[in-house]
């Protein structure tokens, strides 16, 4: 049996995930479900937002599922007691500092953009986010009633990692490698072309090029086609991948994969949606579609990645959605989509 921690979370979160599970319990037979409390949920049932319990079954886990955390009701606590810094004390506890966010457009439903058919199609890019360090983590950081401060620090060895992975995954891909800074103002920028620049003669095939964050981000909406793999450190990749989501055209499409650590944690890039919570509308296709990352990168089960993901494709394919996709045929509700999906992936 593999052991799988999974983290429901707040919000949309428990609806997004049963439907994750649902659909994970009819390609394998051997997952072994611990679920587990963190975030808003866990400071109401346990007093605080990363109880020991959860930490210590993530840890011990194959991999984590991760659904979402937050809601208003916990927003004026002090930011250590928030249950997005239990998000961020999982990241960091289980060391995976290699955020991969995939953002492939569905060409079977292109009118789901925001931009122009002719921009979206075909496109096929990966974000790789550095997750465990960056202005997220770096101290000092401090608020008084003068002043507020954080601090965006990076080493070598923070860096030299995470491009590693960005320059593997490239390889795998159309071997095209952007790395994206501001290091026409940054010295983190600077270190981070350095080292970029010095790794990429172990990768003489991967084609490296660096791009300032402001035009990234007009790039992105311009002519997202041009990007194979985006490398980039963790606010610029927050934010890049929220922007990605809308050149697929909903949030509640992609996926995430965390790795490079003990344990690998998988969780849509979205957040926890309390104005929809227990309607039952939520979109479950990122947390399934993180899920088959999770078989992928942490039970190497390419097969039924692969069969999840042309599960996901064949339903946007044949017309159907959710509330967040305004153009499809045939609108589902969370339960509808995860029971469809499943049920392809069996056929
Ligand atoms: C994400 C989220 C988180 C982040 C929040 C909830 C802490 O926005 O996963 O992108 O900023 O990393
Ligand atoms: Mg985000």
């Amino acid at each position: 049996m593999k052991k799988i921690c999974v983290i429901k979370g707040d919000g949309i979160g428990p609806e997004i995930i049963d439907e994750a599970l649902k659909v994970l319990k009819v390609v394998r037979n051997d997952l072994e479900f611990n679920e587990c409390l963190m975030g808003g949920i866990a400071i109401d049932t346990v007093g605080e937002c990363l109880p020991q319990a959860t930490l210590d079954c993530a840890l011990s886990s194959d991999a984590v599922l991760f659904g979402a955390i937050g809601g208003e009701k916990w927003d004026n606590l002090a930011r250590e007691k928030r249950p997005e810094s239990a998000l961020l004390k999982l990241r960091s506890s289980l060391g995976v500092f290699a955020n991969l966010r995939p953002a492939k457009v569905y060409n079977d439903l292109l009118s789901l953009s925001s931009l122009k058919d002719e921009i979206v199609k075909d496109v096929d890019l990966l974000v790789v986010r550095e997750l465990t360090g960056g202005i997220y983590f770096s101290q000092p950081r401090y608020k008084n009633e003068n002043e507020a401060c954080n601090t965006m620090k990076y080493t070598k060895e923070e860096i030299y990692r995470i491009a590693k992975i960005a320059f593997e995954c490239a390889l795998k891909r159309r071997k095209k490698l952007c790395m994206v800074d501001k290091a026409n103002v940054l010295e983190t920028s600077a270190l981070w072309r350095e080292l970029c620049s010095e790794l990429s003669k172990e990768y003489p095939s991967v084609e490296l090029s660096f791009m300032y964050v402001d035009n990234a981000a007009m790039q992105l909406i311009k002519n997202p086609r041009q990007f194979d793999v985006i490398l980039t450190e963790n606010l610029f990749g927050d934010i890049l991948s929220d922007e990605a989501s809308m050149v697929v055209g909903s949030i509640g499409l992609l996926a995430s994969a965390s790795i490079g650590g003990k344990v690998g944690l998988y969780e849509p890039i979205h957040g926890s949606a309390p104005d929809i919570a227990g309607k039952f509308i939520a979109n479950p296709i990122a947390t399934i579609l993180s899920a088959a990352l999770m078989l992928r990168y942490s039970l190497n089960d390419e097969d039924n990645a692969l069969k999840i993901e042309n599960a996901v494709a064949r339903v946007i394919k044949d017309g159907y959605g959710c509330a967040d996709m305004s153009f499809v045929k045939h609108k589902l509700n969370t339960k509808e989509m995860g029971d469809l999906i499943a049920k392809l992936c069996v056929q």
